[in-house]
């Protein structure tokens, strides 16, 4: 788009996507979204016409050099995700809300979502766990916060889980799963990412939802696509999981500019006399 339009647009807001833009999506066009941690990834994100973008709690240990989810805080969730505001003008922005930060009383998880979009910037908030929350999603939507639900492979349930592994595997695995879809859609969920389950399953709970569901790890059939940054880029540092699709291997080259600018600066080849 010419950079002049891109701006007029953005201050009319009228490329801005929202929650309703994101549902009338169902049935009519998938889409890919993508994690950001900051405002050059947001950016990045965003001029490729990303509609939504999860700032996760993959921050944790995607940039943070966390060995999981568990650590990451709320002042640095709200720190990153204002960065990825300050970069973004077009998608919508999800902020992951981090373990304890909503799992204790209805007031504290409804003051912390607040501090997103209040100090952040934030479109919605995403929170993990089924049916659990259902209290929570509804009083936050009643109150203008919209939220994206997360059910599957809940990360920062990982030690409840015993590990990173595919959930709703059994038929009772599988009837909670769904059970847990169709209440978050009920207490007002816009949205709902299926991590890790079966692709059978996914496309099962995709058809009975009328909102849309966002897979990863979950096969072809979601309504959606979720990815996190440095793992589509080839920039990661530990395990990539066997379902990322790899578009970039930017991580040797990265590497191969670092040492050929350190050759230089250590051979007198740069600056140039
Ligand atoms: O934190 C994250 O990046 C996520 C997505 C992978 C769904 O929760």
């Amino acid at each position: 788009m010419i950079p002049e339009l891109r701006t007029l647009n953005s201050e009319l807001n009228i490329m801005k996507w929202t929650t309703p833009k994101i549902k009338a999506l169902k049935g009519e066009q998938k889409f890919a979204v993508l994690t950001a941690y900051d405002a050059l990834s947001g950016h990045y994100a965003d001029e490729a016409g990303i509609p939504l973008i999860l700032v996760g709690d993959s921050l944790a240990n995607t940039v943070l050099g966390y060995q999981n989810t568990l650590p990451v805080t709320m002042d640095e969730m709200v720190h990153h995700t204002a960065a990825v505001s300050r970069g973004v003008s077009d998608a919508l922005i999800v902020a992951d809300m981090p373990f304890m930060s909503y799992q204790g009383t209805l007031d504290h998880a409804i003051e912390n979502a607040g501090r997103f979009i209040k100090e952040a910037g934030a479109d919605a908030v995403k929170i993990e766990g089924g049916a659990l929350r259902a209290a929570l999603v509804e009083k936050l939507t009643a109150n203008g916060i919209p939220v994206l639900g997360h059910i599957g492979l809940t990360p920062q349930s990982v030690k409840e889980l015993g590990g990173f592994k595919k959930q709703g595997k059994t038929d009772e695995e599988a009837r909670k799963l769904m059970d847990d879809a169709m209440v978050l859609e009920q207490a007002g969920a816009f949205a709902v990412v299926l991590e890790c389950v079966p692709a059978e399953l996914a496309q099962k709970i995709s058809t009975a939802l009328q909102i849309p569901t966002i897979g990863i790890g979950a096969g072809p059939h979601c309504d959606g696509q979720v990815l996190v940054f440095t793992d589509v880029l080839g920039m990661g540092q530990g395990h990539v999981p066997s379902f990322v699709k790899q578009y970039a291997d930017l991580k040797p080259q990265i590497q191969q500019a670092l040492a050929a600018y350190k050759a230089d600066v250590e051979q007198g080849v740069f600056p140039a006399v």
